[in-house]
């Protein structure tokens, strides 16, 4: 098992086991929630740069949906079509390319075109949010049916993968925190949310291609939910997941307690491990050698990179570089690494 080495996620082969992890990058400067030249840029340079993955930035499944004024959406044909230039771009550079689809809930700070922000219950984020309406069960059958819409765009756009956001305290990470969601009835419990969004999602995502969530394992509070309970949450919903994208973090304002190269491996390893699903890691893992020794040592199965990739589109060809890897260098490049 090599870093640099192609590897298959479901039946998609990718050329290395890099991941770009999903990056808001608040360019929607219409409030239109279409990408831009930025965004076909953005990617697109990463792919270049040979990231085996990619994955766009958290996309709203509905105009409340989205964390921002500034946030792509996925809920009309217009923003469909502008995807499907950067993927189609993105293919042309010989990357695979997927797409985080995400509700905001009560973490909506949107204003355009948005009346209510929704959560699973009637309490805000903290003293500067808006409080969400708590969503009825027809309204719950609602969103799943904006997530399944998502699902469907994302598919005609040409996504080779789609990511359902499950983590950093939106609406699927509300509904799986106690701290978040106060309900009564069998919603309380995070799994019966979590698994009608991934069946709704099934409906209309192919068969064929991957569908991975990314979860946050903990919510870091004394009395939220632990990486025991994510898997306890997860497990229903198991035969319809392809990999887990592990994070933390985000229900509440509580920070991690100590943050370091690879804080969050030890929760993405018990979740491959009690699962037996590959899983991505992710959270400072921009030394090369970290991230090798990640793989080979069958830690985690991906290396999710998000700021290392903000700082360096080429951190791919300079680790395959360093490694006597000239293959990766794309040849339009070759000069400026001999
Ligand atoms: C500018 C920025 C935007 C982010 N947006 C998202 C997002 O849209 N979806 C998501 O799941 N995580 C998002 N994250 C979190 C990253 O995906 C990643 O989990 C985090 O930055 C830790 O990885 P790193 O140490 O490689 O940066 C964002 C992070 C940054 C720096």
């Amino acid at each position: 098992m090599k870093l640099l080495e192609p590897h298959t996620l479901k039946n998609l082969t990718l050329k290395n086991r890099v991941v770009m992890e999903p990056m808001c990058m608040y360019s929607c400067f219409n409030h239109d929630g279409c990408a831009t030249s930025f965004h076909q840029a953005h990617y697109t340079s990463r792919a270049i740069g040979q990231v085996g993955l990619i994955l766009v930035e958290a996309t709203g499944v509905c105009p409340e949906g989205r964390i921002t004024d500034r946030c792509l959406g996925l809920y009309n044909d217009s923003q469909k079509e502008a995807l499907k230039k950067v993927v189609d771009a993105v293919h042309q550079e010989g990357s695979m390319i997927g797409i985080q689809i995400n509700h905001a809930g009560r973490k909506c700070t949107a204003v355009d075109g948005v009346d209510t922000i929704y959560g699973p219950s009637a309490c805000a984020y903290d003293a500067s949010s808006r409080i969400p309406h708590e969503l009825t069960l027809a309204e719950i059958q609602h969103v799943f049916h904006q997530f399944k819409e998502a699902a469907r765009r994302a598919d005609e756009a040409g996504f080779d993968v789609l990511e359902i956001h499950g983590a950093h305290g939106y609406l699927i990470s509300q509904f799986m925190s106690p701290c978040s969601n106060k309900r009564t009835d069998a919603y309380r419990d995070g799994n019966l949310f979590i698994h009608g969004v991934i069946k709704a999602v099934k409906e209309s995502w192919p068969e064929t291609k991957p569908l991975i969530i990314r979860v946050s394992a903990t919510d870091y509070e004394p009395h939220g939910y632990q990486v025991e309970d994510t898997i306890r949450m997860l497990k229903p919903s198991l035969d319809m997941l392809d990999a887990i994208n592990v994070s933390s973090g985000g229900i509440t304002p509580i920070p991690p307690t100590k943050i370091y190269p690879g804080y969050q491996i030890g929760f993405a390893h018990q979740i491959k491990h009690a699962l037996n699903i590959p899983v991505i890691g992710c959270g400072l893992l921009g030394s090369s050698e970290l991230a090798s020794c990640l793989i080979e040592s069958e830690t985690v199965d991906f290396i999710g990179l998000a700021r290392p990739l903000l700082r360096n589109p080429h951190w791919v060809i300079e680790t395959a570089i360093n490694r006597n890897i000239r293959e990766s260098v794309p040849p339009q490049y070759e000069r400026g690494f001999k």
